[in-house]
């Protein structure tokens, strides 16, 4: 059975038709301890990329894509998403596209990016792959995503709120960010490894309970089921948050910095 997870339609109409979803489960990063500034840190990486153009590949709202041309103004930087609801939110130039394919050229891309999106892609080797092929010799990709245990008492939770109203509970995704340094070992000769662990203190139940209710169309459940699972899961992050005054969870979130793509 598909993942709603990679199933392309369900991300394109439901879960990413525009920026809603991913700017709700962003939010709730305000109160990551300590602050991480991602954009900044992509942006430092790429700044050592050689003269040349930038492909954002999983653009999204283009969060990456503008901070790249608002620092780069003298580069050409390219979103692509397989949205045309996000790619829209870029600004040009952006191209509703294919991790799995993408429409450019061998061997002409200075710089990609790959932020919080490799684990959509049903076939995740392939778009490494194209990120190899892609890129000049002397290029530069980034790797962003979370590790194993990033949100795991969200996850906890959530995987107890499905059990306790009767639905099916499945892990989001198998692809975390140490499964893509070895896809990446692959194709590049030189990936190196910065991981920037945290936690996110939250206040208040009602950023917890709306990341979790943006992740509706990853989930598999009906519904029904998610709105039952919902309940659940509302009522048990309000008592904690009344208990101990904030709902507290685990970030592992990391960036791979890969050069020298190998040729075959
Ligand atoms: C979690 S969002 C991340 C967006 C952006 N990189 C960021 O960090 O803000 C994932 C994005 O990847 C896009 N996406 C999912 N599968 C894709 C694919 N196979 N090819 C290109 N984009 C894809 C989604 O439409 C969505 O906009």
């Amino acid at each position: 059975m598909t993942s709603p997870f990679t199933a392309r339609r369900p991300l394109r109409e439901r879960a990413y038709p525009d920026p809603s979803n991913l700017e709700t489960r962003r939010a709730v990063y305000r109160f990551r301890r300590p602050p991480l500034d991602l954009v900044g840190e992509v942006a430092a990486r790429l700044a050592t990329a050689p003269p040349g153009t930038l492909l954002d590949v999983g653009s999204g709202s283009g969060v990456h894509t503008r901070a790249l041309r608002d620092r780069h103004p003298d580069r050409t930087v390219i979103g692509l998403d397989l949205s045309h609801g996000m790619a829209g939110h870029t600004g040009p130039p952006a191209v509703v596209a294919d991790a799995e394919a993408l429409p450019v050229a061998d061997g002409v891309v200075a710089g990609c990016l790959a932020v919080h999106m490799l684990y959509h892609v049903p076939r995740p080797r392939l778009a490494v792959a194209e990120l190899a092929r892609v890129l000049t010799d002397d290029g530069l990709v980034v790797i962003v995503a979370q590790d194993g245990g990033d949100r795991a008492e969200v996850e906890g939770l959530w995987r107890d709120c499905v059990h306790a109203t009767g639905g099916e509970w499945r892990r989001e995704s198998p692809l975390d960010l140490s499964g893509m340094a070895v896809l990446a070992a692959d194709h590049f000769e030189s990936v190196t490894r910065h991981d920037f662990p945290g936690e996110t203190v939250v206040p208040d139940w009602r950023p917890v309970v709306a990341y979790q209710e943006s992740t509706r169309a990853l989930s598999g459940l009906s519904d029904a089921g998610f709105d039952a699972a919902m309940a659940e899961f509302t009522a048990r992050v309000r008592s904690e948050v009344a208990r101990t005054g904030v709902f507290r969870f685990t970030n592992r979130v990391g960036i791979l910095t890969a050069r020298r793509p190998l040729r075959s």
